[in-house]
């Protein structure tokens, strides 16, 4: 990867952010991390070419106020990760209102609001930008299916971005990531037996016989960042289950 890079990584505190996260500061990149969870940032604070903020990414103010910050800290802004996201496991019949809202407001206007604040500095250098999509968004499933439609939004906005910004050199790509081992499932509020019987089920379906790592996910987006004549990909990263 080029050293020297600058960028944002939202949902750094946990999972596939703090994988892109730590991997991005290994290859030479300042690296902000965006969290609403000020605890899950304590890996990062205080580490060299690292900023930390507690942002939630619904909330515009305080996107405006942290993406100010990195420009005042670095004066560029060369990548974003859009990791920030949440998961609900539902079916039709028993899914609430209250949840569907929170999983679109949160994973797509969430990823829009980061996005968009950041966009005049992505154009400037004409940057790269990473979401997290995910397999359930390629290939339908039971028991998540606003989850789903929240990625699938992701991915199509990844497409319609991609499109956008291209005159502007600006690469606008996603990962479609299968079950990877992250705390995603404990935070919805799964226990870890559930947790455990739900990943054991899935790794079952998986081609290549097994549940992924973070790492495993975050190699794939160093390198979306890195290349510049690839944009408007919704990649699986998935042990083979898009294909399956
Ligand atoms: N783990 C998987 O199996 C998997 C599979 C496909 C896609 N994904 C996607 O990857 C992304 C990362 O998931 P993960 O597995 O690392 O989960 P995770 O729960 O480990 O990490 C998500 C992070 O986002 C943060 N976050 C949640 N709401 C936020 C908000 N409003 N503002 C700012 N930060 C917020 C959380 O505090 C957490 O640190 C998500 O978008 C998820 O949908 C994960």
């Amino acid at each position: 990867m080029k050293s020297d890079l600058v960028g944002v990584v939202t949902g750094a505190g946990s999972g596939l952010g703090r994988a892109a996260a730590e991997l991005l500061l290994e290859r030479g990149a300042h690296v902000a991390g965006w969290d609403i969870s000020g605890g899950g940032l304590g890996w990062l604070s205080g580490r060299e070419r690292t900023l930390t903020a507690v942002v939630d990414v619904t909330n515009p103010a305080q996107v405006a106020a942290a993406a100010e910050e990195v420009r005042g800290a670095w004066g560029r802004v060369d990548f974003l990760v859009n990791s920030a996201g949440i998961f609900v496991l539902g079916s039709l019949a028993d899914v609430e209102a209250a949840d569907v809202r929170r999983l679109f407001d949160i994973n797509v206007t969430g990823t829009t609001l980061v996005t968009q604040a950041l966009l005049p500095d992505l154009i400037e250098v004409r940057g790269a930008v990473v979401n997290l999509s995910s397999t359930v968004a390629l290939k339908a499933s039971v028991s998540n299916a606003h989850y789903a439609a929240s990625k699938a939004a992701v991915a199509q906005l990844t497409r319609c971005w991609a499109l956008e910004l291209a005159p502007h050199g600006v690469r606008v790509n996603a990962i479609a990531p299968g079950p990877t081992n992250t705390p995603l499932f404990a935070t919805a509020g799964m226990d870890s037996a559930a947790t455990e019987t739900f990943l054991a089920q899935r790794a079952s379906t998986i081609p290549l016989g097994r549940t992924g790592e973070p790492a495993e996910v975050a190699k794939w987006i160093t390198r979306f960042i890195d290349d510049e004549w690839v944009t408007g990909h919704v990649l699986p990263v998935d042990g083979g289950t898009s294909i399956s």
